[in-house]
């Protein structure tokens, strides 16, 4: 099995304070690999280092061998990682169509001239770009809501609709920043059931972050535990469940 992302010894320290300390993990090829804790454990800040948005104090990242650490979000966006928000970052006022076509955004052939003069090149290259994103607002059931607002969406379809701009931007491997919170037992129940799902038909590498240790369980096949910005556990889901130093660190935390 290939392995599509490795980091070595991730650190990430904010002035005093270590938010992540030598963060290591392997994953590889169709995995869908889970890394959860409780809240301010680091979850968020280990994403934010692999997508670029921070750049690590000090450590290693590789995808598919090749390292990023330095590079651009947008650049490690062009190699294949797309990743969905924490807090859903939605364009509101641009309809669920138009927010998925901003995903294409890095892949369009055209320039400013083109578009100023409606040159055959962009006529030819939006029809594509439309088709693209209206077969992936089909593959998330809306493309019935394609000329809704994002704003008139419920939070379960708004999801939804950050996921397909993520899948639009042609990712092998995606991130997905705790999809669950805020959703309902049914909604989450059945956006496990759309991540399998697109995991399958995308050939896609996940790493999920997740705050409520149930949702992984089922959804994972291993899983890695952040605690103070360190990792107590990994392993197999029913392993890591029985560690006392996992729930112990559960314990301690009133949210979860
Ligand atoms: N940009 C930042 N500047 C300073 N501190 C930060 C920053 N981002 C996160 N932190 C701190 O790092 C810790 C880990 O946060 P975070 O990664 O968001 O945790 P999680 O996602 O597991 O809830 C927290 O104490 C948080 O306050
Ligand atoms: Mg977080």
């Amino acid at each position: 099995m290939n392995t599509v992302l490795k980091c070595n010894k991730m650190t990430m320290r904010f002035g005093g304070l270590t938010a992540v300390n030598e963060f290591s993990v392997e994953i590889p090829e169709k995995e869908i690999f889970g890394l959860i804790g409780p809240n301010g454990a680091g979850k968020t800040t280990v994403f934010n280092m692999i997508t670029g948005n921070l750049q690590p104090t000090s450590g290693m990242i590789y995808f598919y061998d090749k390292p990023i650490v330095g590079l651009k979000p947008y650049q490690i966006v062009s190699l294949g990682m797309a990743r969905t928000f924490q807090n859903i970052r939605l364009f509101t006022n641009l309809s669920v169509l138009e927010n998925v076509l901003t995903g294409f955004h890095h892949k369009l052939k055209y320039n400013l001239f083109d578009t100023i003069l409606r040159m055959p090149k962009f006529s030819k290259n939006e029809k594509i770009m439309v088709d693209m994103a209206m077969e992936l607002l089909e593959s998330v059931n809306l493309k019935d809501k394609a000329d809704f607002k994002a704003s008139e969406l419920p939070y379960g379809d708004r999801r939804k609709v950050e996921i397909a701009r993520a899948l639009a931007t042609g990712p092998k491997m995606l991130l997905l920043d705790e999809p669950a919170a805020g959703m309902n037992p049914q909604e989450t129940l059945s956006l496990m059931y759309f991540i399998e799902e697109i995991r399958e038909k995308f050939d896609l590498t996940v790493l999920l972050i997740e705050h409520d240790m149930k949702f992984v369980m089922s959804l994972c096949k291993r899983i890695a535990v952040l605690d103070h910005g360190v990792k107590i556990a990994e392993g197999k889901p029913e392993e890591v469940q029985k560690n006392p130093d996992v729930i112990r660190a559960y314990l301690g935390d009133i949210n979860a």
